[in-house]
């Protein structure tokens, strides 16, 4: 694959997965994960929201719906276009901006942002990590809430397959994982078919445990952070699926 800038600044990678990112069961979640966040932060209607790297808008929309004012950030246009095309059919008052997280900053302005499935640890230093939560810790109100949520690295060692493959509706995915870095970083190699079109992509993500990213909030100021092993807020023990971290300001 010839690639230019960053695997994240890659359309043809996030065009190439919008079905597997986006395909029907994972809007049906977004309604259950926006349930299990708004009673998690016993969140009141009317609250504004920010969802960065908001993708084609699946928690947006359902936070809007439910009357909630909410601000989406994302890099990659085309997931944006779709994001306003369905607010503006369903008559939802949505801000989304274009940007890179590392650049999207506000002082003050959100009681709540959203940052899920694994958005998180693409930048190729720590850094820039600490940064995106600097200006998140910036962008709240005091008392606001920082929820991520990402596959812990407690959770993809203990899963941890270096290979798989999986057919979703006549798409053929074929993922390999290497874990880089002493287990800092993860190198994934993925081969997409479809019909004979074969396109390879592959990205390094960093990933955290609960103690790691519980260390980068506070250095971001968060003074508090609670640590849960799915949105609905199961303790992140060994039967954790996802690590959830709510960072209070
Ligand atoms: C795994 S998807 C998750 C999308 C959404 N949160 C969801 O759950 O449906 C990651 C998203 O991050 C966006 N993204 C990647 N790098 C970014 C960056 N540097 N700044 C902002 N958004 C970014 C991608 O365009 C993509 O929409």
């Amino acid at each position: 694959m010839r690639r230019r800038g960053t695997w994240f600044q890659n359309k043809d990678f996030w065009r190439t997965v919008h079905p597997i990112l986006f395909r029907q069961r994972r809007w049906e979640m977004a309604t259950e994960d926006v349930n299990n966040i708004i009673s998690l932060l016993k969140f009141k209607r009317g609250a504004k929201i920010l969802d960065l790297c908001c993708g084609v808008g699946r928690h947006s929309l359902e936070f809007a719906r439910r009357g909630y004012l909410v601000t989406g950030v994302d890099l990659t246009a085309m997931y944006l276009r779709e994001a306003r095309r369905k607010a503006k059919h369903e008559g939802l008052a949505i801000d989304f901006f274009q940007q890179d997280m590392r650049r999207f900053r506000r002082t003050n302005t959100f009681d709540a942002v959203i940052n899920l499935n694994t958005s998180f640890g693409y930048f190729k230093t720590q850094r820039d990590d600490v940064r995106v939560a600097e200006h998140m810790y910036a962008a709240l109100k005091k008392g606001g809430f920082f929820v991520i949520d990402l596959m812990g690295k407690e959770v993809l060692a203990r899963i941890f397959r270096p290979r798989d493959w999986y057919e979703l509706e006549g798409t053929i995915v074929m993922e390999e994982r290497t874990p880089s870095n002493d287990w800092s970083t993860l190198e994934n190699r993925w081969i997409i078919l479809k019909g004979n079109r074969r396109k390879e992509f592959t990205f390094k993500i960093r990933f955290y445990s609960a103690a790691e990213l519980c260390a980068l909030l506070k250095q971001a100021g968060f003074r508090k952070s609670a640590v849960y092993g799915d949105l609905a807020g199961a303790p992140y023990d060994s039967k954790a699926t996802r690590l959830i971290v709510v960072a209070r300001k």
